[in-house]
């Protein structure tokens, strides 16, 4: 049995202990700094939780999961002694946190996204210099619990999986909230809307994924020469939206470069 030690018991910490607290692989423990955060991890996963770390071995798990500017603080009395690292803090290179916990390259770095609070994840991984096969395998199945996973080569490529599907539910959620005040306009009482909408979203993404197709084909298979969808498709092409998007990809992607080298 492994111990996985998070340091942070935010939002992605307890999605990850609603999915492993009956995992009988893992004993889990939080540090946990706000008192009231502290009472609702006990009483809704029923962990132990203290206020800081105690001392790791070489076998346990140490997951970060503080926000990035509350790193360096945290880390300061942390004695790993030589145990895997996984950090799931956007944006903090592996060079950062080596620096911040005595020059250890046995860290996996994880960018993963809002719906693993529902268990719908999807989280992007790279694995440091001295990481295992085993260390990697763990990671993979930490992150499993809360949805899917994949691994980058280089650490960078976690800049362009920050630009997709880091921050992709927000522009979905965009694109949903675009719709919805559209569909308001036409007369659709909001919860009609919103119903419609959400259906609408999620059975495409399903037949999406059921499908051979892929996204361009699915959507010319919708869109009969002169008919509604086209109509309405004729509108996103007039404003460019394809470039549009490259254009918005391409400054999350800048944005989290920056932010790596203002914190390094
Ligand atoms: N949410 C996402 O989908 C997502 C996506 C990608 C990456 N991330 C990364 O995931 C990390 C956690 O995100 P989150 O949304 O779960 O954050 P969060 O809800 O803010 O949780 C962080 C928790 O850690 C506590 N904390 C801060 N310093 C501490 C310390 N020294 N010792 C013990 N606890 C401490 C905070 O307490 P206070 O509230 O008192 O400060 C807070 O309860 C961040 O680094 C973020 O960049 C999140």
């Amino acid at each position: 049995m492994k111990n996985i030690y998070f340091l942070g018991g935010g939002n992605i910490c307890a999605a990850l202990l609603g999915r492993l607290k009956d995992d009988t692989r893992f004993r889990l423990f939080v540090a946990e700094q706000n008192p009231e955060r502290q009472d609702f991890l006990r009483q809704n996963f029923s962990v132990e939780v203290n206020t800081t770390l105690p001392e790791l071995t070489p076998n346990d798990i140490l997951l970060l999961a503080v926000k990035p500017q509350d790193m360096q603080n945290a880390l300061q009395n942390v004695q790993h002694h030589g145990a895997l690292i996984l950090s799931i803090a956007a944006g903090l290179p592996c060079k950062t946190l080596s620096k911040w916990l005595n020059n250890t390259h046995r860290i996996v770095r994880i960018m993963p996204n809002t719906p693993a609070q529902i268990g719908m994840g999807m989280a992007g991984l790279f694995a440091d210099c001295e990481v295992s096969a085993e260390d990697k395998n763990q990671a993979e199945y930490i992150m499993n619990a809360v949805g899917k996973t994949f691994w980058v080569n280089e650490e960078d490529e976690l800049h362009t999986v920050t630009a997709v599907s880091g921050s992709g539910p927000a522009y979905v959620f965009y694109m949903m909230n675009a719709m919805f005040q559209a569909a308001i306009s036409l007369g659709m009482d909001s919860k009609t809307a919103k119903t419609a909408i959400l259906q609408t979203v999620i059975g495409s993404a399903q037949l999406a994924e059921q499908s051979e197709e892929d996204f361009a084909e699915l959507q010319r298979k919708v869109t009969s020469k002169g008919g509604t969808t086209a109509a309405a498709l004729s509108i996103f092409d007039e404003a460019k939206l394809t470039t549009i998007m490259q254009q918005a990809l391409e400054a999350c992607h800048h944005r989290s470069v920056e932010m790596g080298q203002s914190i390094d």
